[in-house]
């Protein structure tokens, strides 16, 4: 059986963080990082919030990747609170520990036998990429290890998509962020676990990006383009949600986590592997992939006659885009030392192998097949 669920009320476009003055309640804890507060959005929020006679608690030590000792802070700091609203204003990295922050905190009063009621979950994202905002992962470091959460209880319930909010975003991170995004509409498509509703989306998402992403990379002004990839990440976090992903994450995840390489960066070093491998264009077994990245190419107005030519015309697409963002091709080119990442890799294997997004990928993976997959991005 399978099922799709929309949680989060979604208010967009420039201006809609205007929305927290219709907010009712009357403690927020605010869970953000410095960028935030250095680019004034911080206190924009607890402005807005004041207005409608609600007063902060702020809680900005988020850090990039967050691990368990920023969830069991954070904890700490919502139960010093009288807090009915939570309110995540950040990357992935910070709506994820606000995730992190509450479903632990559900998680020990359940141990206890207590009752913990969920505060109102308001996330307003400051990149476009993870999608966070509207699904059921959350991603926590544990140990030096990337671990996946997912659980319908942590989606936020309100999600502002206001793009004033991306528009300082780096260029290197506009293009990671973005690439994280394609990643997910991607592997949402070709999943195991895809339905009509989440094609739907996935398709949508991927056009988005190819049609904008290099432009609001070079152009950071350019404001269009700023709310269409805002869009294309949010309706890719849609379609995810449902569908789940794949290998790509699985091995970013281990990747991202043994190297410290950014999320979106290591999604992207492995996509073209990972399409090549899925698609398995020489041999005779289901052709479930390529045919799925063929109907992608036939969206992106690529010649498909044939699953084969759209498969091949996507890939292409894909190195393209790649290029055009300035990503390297190698995860060498990074300066990761060759014998540094060999010893790695059979730990890097494993941890893929049980990620929570290796069941849905279209092709089951050997241990072999994800050896081979590190060696050649390598
Ligand atoms: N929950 C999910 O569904 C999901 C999906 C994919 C990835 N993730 C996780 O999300 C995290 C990555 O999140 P991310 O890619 O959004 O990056 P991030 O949140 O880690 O932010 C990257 C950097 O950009 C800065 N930044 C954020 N917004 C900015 C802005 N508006 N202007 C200037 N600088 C800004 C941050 O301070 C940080 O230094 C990873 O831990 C990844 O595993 C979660
Ligand atoms: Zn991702």
């Amino acid at each position: 059986m399978k099922k799709f669920v929309l949680k989060p009320k979604i208010y967009f476009n420039e201006g809609s963080m205007e929305f927290l003055k219709e907010i009712k309640g009357s403690c927020a804890f605010i869970v953000s990082d410095s960028v935030m507060e250095t680019l004034g959005y911080l206190q924009k929020t607890i402005d807005y919030l004041n207005e409608t006679g609600i007063e902060s608690a702020v809680f900005k030590e988020v850090r990039p990747d967050p691990d368990v000792k920023v969830i069991a802070e954070g904890m700490k700091k919502y139960l010093e609170t009288q807090a009915d609203t939570i309110v995540a204003l950040g990357g992935g990295s910070t709506i994820d520990a606000a995730k992190g922050i509450i479903y632990s905190l559900w998680q020990f009063r359940k141990a206890a036998g207590e009752e913990f009621k969920k505060p109102l979950f308001i996330a307003i994202p400051s990149t476009s990429g993870t999608g966070s905002e509207v699904t059921n992962f959350s991603v926590i470091t544990a140990e030096g290890e990337k671990v996946c959460i997912v659980d319908e209880w942590m989606a936020p319930d309100i999600a502002i998509l206001d793009s004033t909010c991306i528009q300082h975003v780096p260029q290197s991170v506009v293009a990671d962020t973005g690439i994280d995004a394609l990643v997910h509409a991607i592997e949402a498509y070709v999943s195991t676990e895809a339905t009509h509703c989440t094609d739907a989306l996935a398709e949508k998402a991927v056009q988005l990006i190819f049609e904008n992403l290099k432009a609001l990379y070079n152009d950071a002004s350019n404001s269009c383009a700023r709310e269409r990839i805002q869009n294309a990440s949010c309706i890719a976090g849609m379609a995810f949600t449902n569908a789940g992903l794949g290998i790509n994450h699985s091995l970013a995840h281990a990747l991202g986590g043994t190297f410290h390489i950014s999320h979106g960066r290591s999604n992207a070093l492995l996509l073209s592997a990972v399409v090549e491998y899925n698609a398995n264009l020489n041999s005779n077994d289901s052709r479930y992939a390529s045919e799925k990245y063929a109907r992608l190419a036939a969206v992106l107005q690529l010649p498909a006659r044939t699953y084969r030519e759209g498969t091949i015309n996507f890939m292409q697409a894909v190195k393209d885009l790649l290029k055009s963002l300035g990503i390297p091709n190698r995860v060498r080119e990074l300066g990761i030392d060759k014998s540094k990442f060999e010893n790695k890799v059979e730990t890097m294997v494993e941890l893929a192998l049980h990620d929570r997004c290796t069941p849905t990928n279209p092709r089951l993976p050997s241990r072999e097949d994800l050896v081979g997959i590190y060696q050649k991005v390598f």
